[in-house]
């Protein structure tokens, strides 16, 4: 595994595990499955309705609570109250002693409000990290400007399709790291059958899966794949006995359309 180095001085692992849409049923089972394949950061939130099952795998796993990395996210609050509460409540919801990272889920009216209580949460020691998600330019400013702390990480829409690579400039000059979510751009728009990708595939041994995930890594940003299949698991985190070349990078540069394909 590789890892990054987030302002605050955590590392993160550069290879996580996405829960959103796999149903609470299915969770406890699926994260138990990514842990034993070496997945350490699991990233779920509020909005999945999955926050206790995740826990659950957790606390029942051998693996030190300190070795894996916990994300959940808020949705906007209306208020600093609202917020302070929300994060109790997703710390009661997975019940692993503190939240290794939260985010504010989407920007809503009272960003500054629910930041500043997350901010609260930090320093009482319920959260150790805090960033944002689908936080862009005025948003992610008046972050920087109004509050304390520089959040960790931007978690933003971000694969082949849609490769954030300003904007990513822009995080990093202010010591924000870029973590994509959709990696695999939820398998639309024919990626797994894209010319390009299956090419470069193929002359590595790789799968397509492979080969975007590794795209972003060696970019530095870190991955979140979900999955439910087993073997799609251990493939999306074997990432890191392979490297693309400078032309590799530079062909799937053109994939890039510059815009959300989720209508983000
Ligand atoms: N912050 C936000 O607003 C936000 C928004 C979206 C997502 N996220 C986070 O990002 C994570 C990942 O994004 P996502 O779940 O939207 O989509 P994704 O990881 O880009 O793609 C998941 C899809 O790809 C399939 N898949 C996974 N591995 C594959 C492989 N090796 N080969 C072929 N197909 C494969 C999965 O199917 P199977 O499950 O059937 O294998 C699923 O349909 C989420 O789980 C969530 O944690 C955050």
């Amino acid at each position: 595994m590789e890892y990054t180095t987030l302002n605050n001085g955590q590392k993160l692992p550069l290879v996580g595990f996405g829960v959103y849409q796999i149903p609470p049923r299915q969770t406890a089972e699926a994260v138990t499955t990514a842990l034993n394949d070496g997945y350490r950061l699991i990233d779920t939130a509020e909005y999945y309705r999955n926050e206790k099952e995740v826990g659950a795998a957790v606390r029942q796993s051998d693996i030190p609570r300190d070795e894996i990395f916990v994300t959940t996210k808020m949705p906007p609050q209306p208020s600093y109250a609202a917020a302070a509460q929300r994060i109790d409540e997703s710390l009661r919801a997975l019940d692993i002693d503190y939240i290794d990272l939260m985010l504010i889920h989407w920007p809503g009216r009272a960003n500054v409000e629910n930041y500043r209580a997350l901010e609260d949460a930090q320093k009482a020691g319920k959260v150790r990290s805090i960033g944002l998600s689908s936080f862009y330019g005025q948003e992610y400013q008046e972050i920087l400007d109004q509050c304390e702390i520089v959040p960790v990480l931007d978690q933003n829409e971000t694969h082949v399709f849609r490769q954030q690579q300003e904007f990513q400039k822009v995080l990093e000059a202010h010591g924000t790291k870029l973590e994509s979510w959709s990696p695999l751009a939820e398998g639309q728009q024919g990626i797994f059958s894209n010319p390009v990708l299956v090419k470069i595939a193929a002359a590595h041994h790789k799968s397509v899966a492979q080969v975007v995930l590794r795209f972003l890594t060696q970019r530095g940003i870190i991955v979140i794949p979900k999955s439910v299949h087993p073997e799609r698991i251990a493939e999306n985190i074997n990432l890191f006995d392979f490297e693309l070349t400078s032309a590799e990078m530079a062909q799937i540069k053109t994939l890039d359309q510059k815009r959300s394909i989720f209508g983000w």
